[in-house]
């Protein structure tokens, strides 16, 4: 494994991983580093959008192929463990880590993005919290800034300590440009209550990858 690498999760789906993610390598490899990316699997390909692990490799200014960042690919948007059953299939445990070694060998740091939140399963008995501790990186949870993000965000820190995952920090997504009450005291009590980082990504221009600003964990 690279010395340094990252595991973005968050409270569930669409609540940012991929941009969170993906600027995270933007930043370390606008700092020098090699940057490889890995997410064990992709769904809803059949969506006309700039899938995950594109976004991903963009970002990170990686040549590494489809397959060689995301093994398992599908077409319908469901939890893995069912786009893999509809296919025909199950994801093999091992063949992830197999595909996370291998992308952490020739580069300085690895960053993966989990699917959905951490207790989705990526097989019947292998949930995206099990990868995290397989792998063994630090975990940042993107969760949003608005009302509602308080449990959500607290009940994934709670989910990852209990599997001795180390929360190196939470991404709120996005920060509006003139956060309200409410939003900046959710970030002031997630940071007092999960006793972590909190950092914030504004809406970006994802097409215009020189306007993101760092993200530095
Ligand atoms: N900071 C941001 N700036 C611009 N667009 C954003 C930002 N955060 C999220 N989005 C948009 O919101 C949607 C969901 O974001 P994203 O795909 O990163 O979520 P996700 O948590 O990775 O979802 P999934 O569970 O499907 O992997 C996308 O269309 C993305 O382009
Ligand atoms: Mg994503």
């Amino acid at each position: 494994m690279a010395a340094a690498g990252i595991f973005v999760t968050g409270t569930g789906t669409e609540v940012g991983k991929t941009v969170v993610a993906a600027t995270i390598a933007r930043t370390l490899a606008g700092d020098g580093q090699r940057v490889h990316v890995f997410k064990p699997a992709v769904t809803g390909l059949d969506e006309e959008v700039e899938a995950d692990h594109a976004l991903l490799r963009r970002a990170s200014g990686s040549g590494q192929s489809d397959e060689e960042i995301a093994p398992y690919r599908y077409g319908p948007p469901a939890s893995p463990h069912l786009a893999a059953a509809l296919a025909g299939e199950e994801i093999d445990p091992e063949r992830l880590r197999e595909t996370a070694r291998t992308a952490a060998e020739d580069a300085d740091a690895l960053v993966c993005e989990g699917v959905g939140g951490l207790l989705v399963p990526l097989s019947p008995t292998y949930l995206v919290r099990d990868l995290a501790a397989d792998l063994g990186y630090p975990l940042v949870i993107v969760a949003t800034p608005s009302l509602g993000t308080i449990n959500h965000t607290l009940l994934t820190v709670e989910a990852a300590r209990t599997a001795n995952l180390h929360v190196a920090a939470i991404v709120l997504n996005p920060w509006p440009e003139q956060p309200n009450k409410i939003e900046q005291s959710n970030r002031e009590t997630i940071a007092a209550l999960a006793d972590a980082p909190v950092h914030t990504l504004p809406h970006l221009d994802l097409v215009d990858l020189r306007s993101w600003p760092p993200l530095r964990i």
